[in-house]
């Protein structure tokens, strides 16, 4: 083994100390101050040194836990199967890599059934029905233990409080995991209210369905709307039940909302189709998905496979490749057009997005640069979707340093120097 570097060693010791910070801030304040993208390339550099230097893994690493430290807020429930996370592949060479362990740990060259479903990006959660009725539903925590949340749960309109007779009997524990979201448009809805309101609009779907759920007045979680889709239960072998689409199936009778595009697909090649298929669609949805995940259905399967460490060997999150990324502002141009309408544009340090470098991104107009508060040397996250002009989406406020000035929409007209004047209603 390699002996490691001073220099190595302090790298590894200040990543440490930024991804506690920034998963403190993402999970326990529900207020990301990264972009995914960003915290990804930590995360990975962090396994990486781990990798190449095993000493450096302490109980203590970010690599060791699925989430993060709990909030003081509600009680423990200590999960009675541990909540899994999912390996990640970003290209269809490494989602073959997968298929090809799937073949290997099986001793099969038979081509492989798996489900393919959306990796929804909202928040995990797990529903517990004894005897039919629901009893307990809590977040995944870090993976062993969540926070009791039910009576929150209870207020998301299309989750059973209670299952059939006949299901009550065939199952008298029954744990049903998915994802709580937000849709777009009641998050762009939620935040214009709460703008109306006086109050910070929220980052982001995910982070609205989490806030809204973590809430301690059920409520407030009761006027927020809050949709779970179910993805699974927490056995891999029940009896009745024998793969992943027969689970789907009983969830879907029992009145559980299922995505629909899950579908069930024999062989890779079928699978990088269904992956073709969601990117396209991906824009055009009301709710924000960030990849697709790959389960082997088999449950027999399942259990032959097993898991390393915190994930199983039978599924894969396949991820889109990042359309957002960080950069930093550094000036904003006003731009005339030939109807003399005013366009702020942003200058920015230029910077990669799916494959393109990008150095100007638009502002819209004067509503959204007061939206977004924005001040020169800003660290501003940019989106391509895309042919579209990229956008600037947010600013990370918590790096700003006082001495940056707020850019502000001109009186006069930066082309001739008249006076600028706003139509009513534009
Ligand atoms: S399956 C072992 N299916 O992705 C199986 N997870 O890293 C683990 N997620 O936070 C979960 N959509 O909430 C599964 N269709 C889907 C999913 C999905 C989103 C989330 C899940 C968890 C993360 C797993």
């Amino acid at each position: 083994m390699s002996k490691i570097k001073n220099a190595e060693l302090s790298e590894y010791q200040t990543l440490k100390k930024k991804i506690n910070e920034y998963d403190r801030l993402y999970y326990l304040q529900d207020s990301p101050s990264v972009s995914d993208k960003e915290y990804d390339l930590l995360f990975d550099r962090l396994l990486e040194l781990e990798k190449q230097y095993s000493e450096l893994v302490t109980p203590d690493s970010p690599s060791q836990r699925v989430g993060v430290k709990l909030s003081k807020k509600f009680e423990t429930v200590k999960h009675r199967i541990r909540m899994l996370s999912l390996q990640k592949v970003t290209t269809e060479e490494e989602f073959l890599d997968f298929n090809r362990r799937v073949n290997e740990g099986l001793e099969t060259e038979d081509e492989i059934t798996y489900a393919t479903e959306p990796k929804l990006d909202g928040l995990a959660v797990e529903l517990i029905y004894e005897k039919g009725l629901f009893v307990l539903g809590s977040t995944r925590g870090d993976g062993s233990s969540g926070e009791n949340i039910t009576s929150n749960l209870k207020t998301v309109k299309n989750i059973p409080l209670k299952l059939s007779d006949k299901t009550a009997l065939s199952f008298p524990l029954l744990e049903v995991r998915g994802e709580i979201i937000m849709k777009k448009s009641s998050f762009d809805k939620l935040n214009k209210k709460l703008r109306s309101e006086n109050i910070a609009p929220l980052a982001n779907p995910r982070n609205a369905a989490a806030g809204s759920l973590r809430q301690l007045d059920s409520s407030i979680t009761a006027s927020r709307p809050l949709i779970f889709y179910t993805y699974g239960i927490s056995e891999q072998s029940l009896k009745q039940v024998r793969s992943q689409s027969e689970a789907i199936r009983l969830l879907e009778s029992e009145g559980f909302l299922i995505n629909k595009y899950c579908q069930i697909v024999r062989g890779a090649d079928k699978v990088s189709s269904r992956f073709e298929k969601l990117s396209l669609v991906r824009e055009n949805l009301d709710y924000e998905i960030d990849g697709m995940v790959v389960k082997v259905d088999s449950f027999e399967q399942q259990k032959f496979l097993g898991n390393i460490s915190r994930a199983p060997r039978w599924a894969v999150a396949w991820k889109f490749s990042a359309e957002e990324t960080e950069t930093t502002l550094v000036d904003v141009e006003f731009s005339v057009g030939r109807t003399g309408v005013i366009t702020p544009v942003a200058k920015l340090a230029p910077v990669k997005v799916s494959g393109v470098i990008v150095s100007n991104a638009s502002l819209h107009n004067e509503d959204e640069l007061n939206r977004l508060n924005i001040h020169t040397g800003d660290t501003v996250i940019i989106r391509r979707a895309g042919d579209v002009i990229p956008e600037v989406m947010e600013v990370t406020t918590s790096r700003r340093k006082k001495s940056q000035k707020k850019v502000k929409f001109p009186s006069t007209c930066p082309s001739c120097g008249s006076k600028i004047s706003r139509p009513k209603e534009e």
